[in-house]
C-alpha cells in the first residue's frame, strides 16, 4: 500500500509547529545574518536556513528515503514512482518576517507521483494553522472550510503577490493598475501560502499570481482546493510558474478572462 495521506499530514503538522516556533523564536531573539538572492529585494535570513534545515532533519529521523524540496537547499528528491517529496517553504513572507509583521508562515505538503496529498500552513506569528488531505476536506481549528461563494467579480476580493524580479513587478503592477477598476479591491500581503488559506476560508474572493515556486503553492493550493476552489494555470494549464489562479466556481470564468485580457501571465 502507499503512503497514508493523514500519516503524512500527522508528520507535517508536528514538523511545521517545531519549525514554526523556531522561526518565531528566532524572530524574538536574532533573525542573524541578512542576504539578498535573485536581486536585491530577494531577501533570505538566517532563520530560513535554520528552520529548512531543521524540517529535513525532522522528516529525514521518521522518513529516511523521502525526497524533499526545499526553498533555500533545493531538490534532492528522486523520482521514484510512489515515493513521497516533501516540498517546504521554511518562512513563506520573508519581508514581512524581517520587518516583524505578523503574516509569515511555514508551509509543508507531501506529493505523490506529482499530486499533493497533505498540506499545512502554520502561520508562524499567530499560530493560526490550516490543513488539508486529499479527499479529506480543508481544516482550520476542528471548523471545516469552505470558500466563497461570490459571483461576480466587480464585487470579489482578489489577492495577489509581486515577484522579486523588477521587470515582472512591472508587468504586475500594469495588471494590478487596470484591474483595481473592475474588482471590489485587491490585497498583496506579502505570503502567498497565507493568501491561498485565507481564499480557503472566504477572507479573500480569489487570487492570482505569476512567478510562483512549488513551495509557495504546495501545501496552500491542496488546503484551497479542499476548501472548493477551482485551483489551475491559464487555459487549462495546472497551477504553476505561469500562473496560480484560484477561484470560487461561480467566479473562476470571469477572472480567467480578466486575467487573459490584461495578459497577467505575460511579460518576464
Ligand atoms: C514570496 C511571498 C510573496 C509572493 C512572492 C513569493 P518568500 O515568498 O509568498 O507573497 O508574492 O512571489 O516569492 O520569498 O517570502 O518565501
Amino acid at each position: 500500500p502507499g503512503p497514508v495521506p493523514g500519516e503524512l499530514l500527522e508528520i507535517a503538522v508536528r514538523v511545521a509547529r517545531e519549525a514554526a516556533a523556531t522561526a518565531r523564536r528566532m524572530r524574538d531573539e536574532a533573525i542573524g545574518d541578512v542576504q539578498t538572492k535573485s536581486t536585491d529585494t530577494d531577501v533570505v535570513t538566517a532563520a530560513d536556513k535554520a528552520v529548512e534545515r531543521q524540517v529535513v532533519d525532522a522528516l529525514r529521523a521518521v522518513r529516511p528515503d523521502d525526497g524533499v524540496l526545499g526553498e533555500e537547499y533545493g531538490d534532492n528528491a528522486a523520482a521514484v514512482p510512489g515515493a513521497v517529496r516533501w516540498i517546504v517553504d521554511p518562512i513563506d513572507g520573508t519581508v514581512n518576517y524581517l520587518y516583524g509583521l505578523p503574516q509569515y508562515a511555514v508551509s509543508l505538503a507531501a506529493e505523490v507521483d506529482g499530486e499533493v496529498v497533505a498540506g499545512v500552513v502554520r502561520n508562524a506569528a499567530t499560530g493560526d494553522e490550516w490543513t488539508a488531505t486529499r479527499g479529506g476536506g480543508a481544516w482550520r481549528a476542528g471548523r471545516r472550510l469552505s470558500c466563497s461563494t461570490e459571483a461576480v467579480l466587480g464585487q470579489a476580493l482578489i489577492g495577489t503577490g509581486f515577484g522579486y524580479d523588477p521587470r515582472r513587478r512591472a508587468h504586475q503592477g500594469q495588471v494590478f493598475a487596470q484591474m483595481i477598476t473592475r474588482v471590489r479591491d485587491i490585497r498583496r500581503m506579502g505570503a502567498a501560502s497565507l493568501d491561498l488559506c485565507l481564499a480557503a476560508e472566504g477572507r479573500l474572493d480569489a487570487f492570482f499570481e505569476k512567478g510562483l515556486n512549488p513551495w509557495d503553492y504546495a501545501a496552500g493550493g491542496l488546503i484551497a482546493s479542499e476548501a472548493g476552489m477551482v485551483v489551475t494555470g491559464l487555459n487549462g494549464a495546472p497551477a504553476g510558474p505561469e500562473m496560480v489562479l484560484l477561484a470560487p466556481p461561480a467566479l473562476f470564468e470571469a477572472l480567467h478572462e480578466l486575467l487573459t485580457e490584461l495578459d497577467a501571465s505575460g511579460g518576464p
